[in-house]
């Protein structure tokens, strides 16, 4: 098994603010911001606009991917994976798009793909779109009727193996000959600098790197390697960005400020249990949250909390 480096900190570390942890930061160590899809569970909840703007995503994959499929001759796929699918995304946009196609929605928790069985019903396609916990690295859940598949989907997703060349192994091994595999990675993504300007004053030092960086796949030689090493051709908008503006809503809205510190909301709880950092460290953090939004400049002039321009970045290539 070989990792991919997960020490990637362009999107955390403010401008003149030293990456290294500093001396005597690990022994409170915060866990790292997880998974971003906590904030679109979080907006499901909450009925915030979030899963509209992060709909602009997953349309754009949409077009990404007919352009894929006409370059390669196979417009129309019949069976389609997605995978870390979340809520049930982008698979539910390309079962829309492919109405013959049969989709596998997949993610490791199953928290998620119960978001994903919501709206699989809420849409009426509960015949051709269903779930199944699966990991990144172990496709054995994927029936016969599923593969091989003409087209698997990746959005937001591979940064969360720790094992990059065996994920794309993995699906290698569901794709037909000529299948197309299209996903995207983070290049950058705002809310991190904010968290780690929180986490700083909440712990007096700053944190160390998260042990899962949703930027780990930021490095195009990295990913282009990694897809060559599995047999992969890249092709057609392969390395295209394209950039999300998130609006988490009100900035004098406590829930808005909550929303922002979901990533490290078990570590903030951890941090007031164990007592050395203060009476209300939440009440610290959302403090320390609300004046790096002032200083990282994401308040809109309508007073929203805006995190702009969030890259992220396709591939897509082909077996
Ligand atoms: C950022 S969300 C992306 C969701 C969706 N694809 C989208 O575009 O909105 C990442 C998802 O990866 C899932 N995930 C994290 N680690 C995973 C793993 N090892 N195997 C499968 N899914 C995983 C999480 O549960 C989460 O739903």
């Amino acid at each position: 098994m070989r990792s991919h480096p997960t020490a990637c900190w362009e999107g955390w570390v403010p401008a003149g603010v030293p990456a290294e942890p500093q001396p005597g930061s690990q022994a409170a160590t915060p866990a790292a911001p997880s998974c971003p899809c906590l904030l679109l569970t979080f907006a499901l909840i909450a009925d915030l606009n979030f899963f509209n703007q992060a709909g602009s995503a997953w349309e754009n994959t949409d077009a990404v991917v007919a352009d894929a499929l006409r370059a390669a001759g196979a417009p129309s796929p019949t069976k389609i994976i997605d995978v870390a699918s979340g809520p049930g995304e982008p698979a539910l946009t390309m079962a829309k798009s492919y109405p013959e196609a049969s989709v596998l929605v997949t993610d490791a928790a199953e928290a998620m793909l119960s978001l994903a069985d919501v709206r699989i019903a809420e849409q009426g396609v509960g015949e051709r779109v269903t779930t199944c916990v699966m990991d990144l690295n172990d496709f054995s859940p994927v029936s016969d009727a599923h593969k091989p598949a003409d087209l698997v989907t990746a959005q937001f997703a591979l940064m969360f193996t720790e094992d990059l060349p065996g994920s794309l192994e993995e699906i290698n091994g569901v794709l037909c000959e000529g299948g197309i595999l299209v996903g995207t990675v983070w290049e950058d993504f705002f809310l991190l600098p904010l968290i780690r300007d929180t986490m700083t004053a909440v712990l007096g030092s700053a944190p160390p790197p998260p042990p899962i960086n949703p930027l780990s796949l930021k490095d195009v030689d990295l990913v282009d390697g990694a897809l060559a090493d599995a047999g992969f051709t890249t092709f057609g908008r392969h390395n295209e960005t394209a950039t999300i503006d998130i609006n988490l809503g009100p900035y004098d809205s406590d829930d808005t400020i909550k929303c922002t510190l979901i990533p490290v909301t078990p570590s903030l709880a951890e941090l007031q249990e164990k007592g050395e950092h203060g009476d209300d460290v939440f009440g610290t953090a959302m403090e320390a949250m609300k004046t790096a939004i002032v200083e990282h400049g994401m308040v809109s002039p309508a007073g929203d909390v805006v995190l702009t321009t969030s890259t992220y970045r396709y591939f897509v290539a082909r077996k």
